[in-house]
C-alpha cells in the first residue's frame, strides 16, 4: 500500500443506536483519550504518565480485554484501535464506569484506581501503522480478528504478509505478537502465514500452550459467543525475532 492510499475497510463502522451516555462519552471523553493526528509516538509524554512499555490492541471490539489489561498493568501504556462506533462507546463506558440510565456527571473521569493508561484509535490501524516508530511496542493483540472464511474474501483477512511486514516492523524484538481465534480455517491461516514469516516464530511447545487461556487473558465477549456456540478457541503467541 501506498503512503498516500486509505484502506479499504470491509466491516461495520456503525451498529444500533447509540443511546445517550454512550454518545456523550463519544463527544466529550474521547476526544481526551484519542489519538489525535499530532500526537507523537513517545513513552514519556504520550499517556498520561511516563510508561515502561507499550502494548497495542488491534480491533479491540467492546474493549472488555483492553480495559481489563490497562487495569491489571499501570506502568504500560495501551493503544487501542476500533473502527466500531458502538465498541469504542463500550470500552469508554467501562473505563469511565458510566452507563446507560446513570445520571451523567459534569465531568467525565477515569473510575477510580484507573491509570490514564489508555489511548485510542478510532479508525483503520493501518492508517496509524505509518506513524508508529520501529520497535515501538512490547506486544501486540490481535483477538478474534474476523475470520471471512470464504475463499474469495481470503484477502480481507488482517493476519496477511503486508500487515505482518508493519506488526513486525512496530514488535520489539523479543516482543509478542498474540492471535486468538475460534475459527478453524483462520487458525491454519494464521499459522501458516506466521511461519512463512522469517520475523516470527511460535512460541508454543505443547498443546496446553494454545488450547487454553494464557496466564495473562482476559475474556472477550466474541470467546464467550464461540464457547456458547461449541466452538473452540486457540491462542497463538509469536515471538518476533
Ligand atoms: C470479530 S471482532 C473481535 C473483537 C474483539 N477483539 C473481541 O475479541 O471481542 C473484530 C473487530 O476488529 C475490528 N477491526 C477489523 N479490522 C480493523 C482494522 N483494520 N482497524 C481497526 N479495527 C479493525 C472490527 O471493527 C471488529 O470490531
Amino acid at each position: 500500500m501506498l503512503l498516500s492510499e486509505t484502506p479499504k475497510f470491509f466491516g461495520r463502522r456503525k451498529g444500533r443506536i447509540i443511546r445517550k451516555a454512550k454518545t456523550t462519552l463519544l463527544e466529550a471523553f474521547l476526544p481526551k483519550v484519542r489519538i489525535s493526528d499530532d500526537c507523537r509516538f513517545d513513552t514519556q509524554t504520550m499517556f498520561g504518565k511516563p510508561v515502561d512499555k507499550v502494548y497495542l490492541e488491534i480491533g479491540f471490539g467492546n474493549g472488555e480485554h483492553l480495559a481489563g489489561q490497562a487495569l491489571r498493568n499501570p506502568s504500560v501504556g495501551f493503544i487501542g484501535a476500533e473502527v466500531f462506533q458502538n465498541g469504542i462507546a463500550n470500552l469508554l463506558s467501562l473505563i469511565t464506569g458510566i452507563k446507560e440510565g446513570t445520571n451523567l456527571p459534569e465531568k467525565i473521569t477515569l473510575t477510580d484506581g484507573r491509570e490514564d493508561n489508555i489511548r485510542v484509535y478510532d479508525n483503520d490501524v493501518r492508517l496509524l501503522f505509518r506513524r508508529i516508530p520501529d520497535g515501538f511496542c512490547d506486544k501486540i493483540f490481535v483477538l478474534f480478528p474476523d475470520p471471512w472464511p470464504k475463499k474469495r474474501h481470503a484477502s480481507r483477512r488482517f493476519i496477511n504478509p503486508e500487515n505482518l511486514r508493519e506488526l513486525a516492523r512496530i514488535l520489539k524484538k523479543g516482543g509478542t505478537l498474540r492471535v486468538a481465534t475460534d475459527h478453524k480455517v483462520y487458525k491454519g491461516w494464521t499459522l501458516r502465514r506466521l511461519h512463512e514469516d522469517p520475523n516470527f516464530r511460535w512460541t508454543a511447545t505443547c498443546g496446553n500452550d494454545w488450547k487454553h487461556e494464557p496466564d495473562d487473558w482476559v475474556e472477550t465477549k466474541y470467546q464467550r459467543k464461540a464457547i456458547r456456540e461449541g466452538r473452540r478457541p486457540v491462542f497463538l503467541d509469536f515471538e518476533r525475532i
